[in-house]
C-alpha cells in the first residue's frame, strides 16, 4: 500500500500573527503545484496565529493543510486557558499534534492525556499526529525500544477502526529535538518499523495504513535519506520549518 508522505511544520511558540502570514506567503511562493504530487504538507502555528493563517490559505487556495500544536480534550467547558477541537475543527483545521515531547516533558502530558487528546481530535474529523521517542538515557540504556512500544500502546489506546488508520504517529527521539545531531536513517528506521509491528498487535490491518514520520533535526541535506526509508512516511520539523526556503527544500526532498 502506498502511503503519501506528510511533512509537518510545527513552529512552535514561534513567530506572531503577521509574521506567521509572511511565512505561509513566501511558502506558497516557494513550492510548485507539483511538489504536492507526491506529499501532503502542513503547518502548525501556534494558535494566535491560526485564523490568520486559515484566511490566507482559503483566500488564496494554497495547498497545504492547517494544523495545530495541541488541544484540550474536552469540548467546552471549565478549563482556562485552554483550547477544544471543536473550536479547531471549526476553524478549517486538518492535523492537531498530540504528545509531543515537550509537551510530555514540561507541561506534564501522560499517555492516557495524549491518549484521550487522539481520540478528541479524531472524534472531531481532523486528523492526530502523536508523537512518542525515547530520551538519550533510555536509548543508552537500551529501552528505546521498549519506551516507545509503551508509548505507542497508550496513546493509541482510544482509538478505533478508521480512528486509527488515519492517525499519524511522529517517532522524535527526544535527544534529536532542536539539537542539530539526527537519528541515522537506518536508526530511524529500524525503530519506525518497530513503531509499525506494534500498531499491527493493536490492529493487524491498520499497520500497513499508519503514517509514520521521523522528527528531530529534520532539515533539507537529511530529509531525502530519511525518508527514503521504507517505514519512514514524512517528517515532523521544528526549526528549518522557520524558513520558508528551507522547509520548501524538505517538502521537495524527492527532487534532491
Ligand atoms: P526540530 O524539532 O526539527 O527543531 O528538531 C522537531 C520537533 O520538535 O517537532
Amino acid at each position: 500500500m502506498a502511503r503519501t508522505p506528510l511533512i509537518s511544520g510545527n513552529w512552535k511558540m514561534n513567530l506572531n500573527h503577521f509574521e506567521a502570514i509572511q511565512l505561509v506567503q513566501k511558502l506558497s511562493y516557494e513550492l510548485r503545484n507539483h511538489d504536492y504530487d507526491k506529499v501532503e504538507v502542513s503547518v502548525h502555528p501556534p494558535f494566535t496565529d491560526l485564523r490568520s493563517v486559515q484566511t490566507v490559505i482559503d483566500a488564496d487556495r494554497m495547498l497545504f493543510g492547517l494544523g495545530a500544536q495541541n488541544c484540550h480534550a474536552e469540548t467546552s467547558g471549565a478549563f482556562t486557558g485552554e483550547v477544544s477541537p471543536a473550536m479547531l475543527q471549526k476553524m478549517d483545521v486538518d492535523f492537531v499534534i498530540v504528545g509531543h515531547s515537550e509537551r510530555r516533558a514540561l507541561f506534564g502530558e501522560t499517555n492516557e492525556i495524549v491518549a484521550a487528546k487522539a481520540l478528541a481530535v479524531a472524534t472531531h474529523e481532523m486528523t492526530p499526529i502523536v508523537c512518542v521517542g525515547e530520551t538519550l538515557q533510555e536509548r543508552e540504556s537500551g529501552e528505546a525500544e521498549s519506551v516507545v512500544e509503551a508509548q505507542v500502546l497508550g496513546s493509541l489506546a482510544s482509538l478505533k477502526g478508521e480512528k486509527l488508520t488515519k492517525t499519524v504517529v511522529a517517532y522524535e527521539p527526544v535527544w534529536a529535538i532542536g539539537t542539530g545531531v539526527t537519528a541515522s536513517a537506518s536508526d530511524a528506521q529500524q525503530m519506525c518499523a518497530h513503531i509499525r509491528s506494534v500498531i499491527e498487535t493493536i490492529k493487524k490491518s491498520a499497520a500497513e495504513e499508519v503514517r509514520i514520520q521521523y522528527g528531530g533535526s529534520v532539515n533539507a541535506a537529511n530529509a531525502g535519506e530519511l525518508m527514503s526509508m521504507p517505514d519512514i512516511d514524512g517528517a515532523l520539523v521544528g526549526g528549518a520549518s522557520l524558513d520558508a526556503a528551507s522547509f520548501a527544500r524538505v517538502v521537495s526532498f524527492q527532487d534532491t
